[in-house]
């Protein structure tokens, strides 16, 4: 046991070890941040997309983590049947109350029960999971997905439903950021908006993909990664960017996928790198998925490798 449960230990002294590691990890997730989940409309509409194409009439679906139900709300608008597992018991209660509020409330069963032990009592068309944090950190996506494939296949045999997401993409690209606010320098982990104006950033590099994950196959979820960049402009790195795509459907037929990008995450680095624009950036980070953000913060390297004036003639 670590400082920080050990403090939480002393605070909520009846939490067991693993829900302990489980609010930090990302697997407890309060009422009302599934309020800021339903209002993200890029979210919302591209997991809608991406069902209505997936899921055919008379599908049978399971839904792991379903939260509000929100996304089994969207797959029985087409399935026939859909089973919705959700962890918290509170949640489970909000989903029955919401789904029953709602069209095709009735092809749903909301199950209290672990996404790790669950199976469907047949077979499934297809599996909705979105435990999807940027990077693949904190959220269990990626265990419970192996965990399912595994004992799913014990069970059934093949072949495996189809998954929602199917792929994800994740890139990493060094940035300049001051950091200040009002006069306070605060070197701390940021989420930001697509969207949103950062007069603050500027873009060292182009991203580079530093690993795909397919969720129809095998999954290795130790990420380890190393690569070089091009400095486009001098001045300072002092962050990584994450960038996380998550391809929620291919569409064969149509040549297209249906994405979904987290927002942004910025990690400081503990030593920020001075470049000139030309010098060649070594980056490398391992984490293993649904590890903390620490896990990977602390294995963040930056150094220079080339520097442009021992490549130029003086
Ligand atoms: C990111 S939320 C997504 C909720 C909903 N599917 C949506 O898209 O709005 C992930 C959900 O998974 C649930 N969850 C996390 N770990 C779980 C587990 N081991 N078994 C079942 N549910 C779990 C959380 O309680 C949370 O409601």
């Amino acid at each position: 046991m670590d400082n920080r449960s050990g403090t939480i230990n002393q605070e909520i002294p009846m939490l067991a070890e693993r829900d302990i590691e489980s609010c930090y990890l990302g697997q407890f997730i309060p009422l009302h941040y599934h309020h800021n989940m339903l209002m993200d409309q890029r979210r919302m509409k591209n997991f809608r997309e991406a069902i209505s194409q997936v899921v055919f009439p008379g599908a049978k679906v399971l839904e792991l983590g379903g939260g509000t139900g929100v996304l089994s709300f969207f797959a029985a608008a087409t399935a026939e049947k859909v089973w919705c597992v959700e962890f918290n018991p509170d949640m489970v209660d909000e989903a029955r109350r919401l789904l029953a509020r709602n069209a095709h409330g009735h092809k749903i069963e909301v199950i209290q029960a672990d996404a790790f032990a669950y199976l469907p009592p047949e077979p499934v068309d297809v599996v909705i999971c979105e435990m999807i944090h940027v990077g693949m950190l904190r959220e269990k996506q990626v265990d419970v997905m192996a965990s399912f494939k595994q004992r799913y296949l014990a069970r059934f045999g093949g072949p495996l439903p189809l998954f929602v997401p199917d792929a994800v993409i994740m890139a990493v690209q060094p940035l300049q950021l001051d950091y200040d606010f009002e006069g306070f320098n605060a070197p701390i982990v940021q989420f930001r908006e697509l969207t949103r104006e950062a007069d603050d950033t500027l873009e060292m590099a182009e991203p580079q993909v530093y690993c795909t994950m397919d969720f129809q196959g095998d999954v290795d979820p130790e990420i380890r990664w190393s690569g070089h960049f091009t400095m486009a402009h001098s001045g300072t790195v002092s962050s990584l960017r994450f960038i996380t795509k998550n391809i929620l459907a291919v569409l064969l037929d149509q040549q297209t996928t249906i994405d979904w990008l987290n927002n942004f995450m910025i990690l400081p680095l503990d030593a920020p790198v001075d470049v000139v624009a030309g010098d060649v950036l070594q980056v490398s980070f391992g984490y293993r998925a649904g590890g903390s953000l620490p896990s990977l913060q602390l294995t963040m390297t930056a150094s220079v490798v080339a520097r442009v004036s021992d490549l130029t003639p003086a």
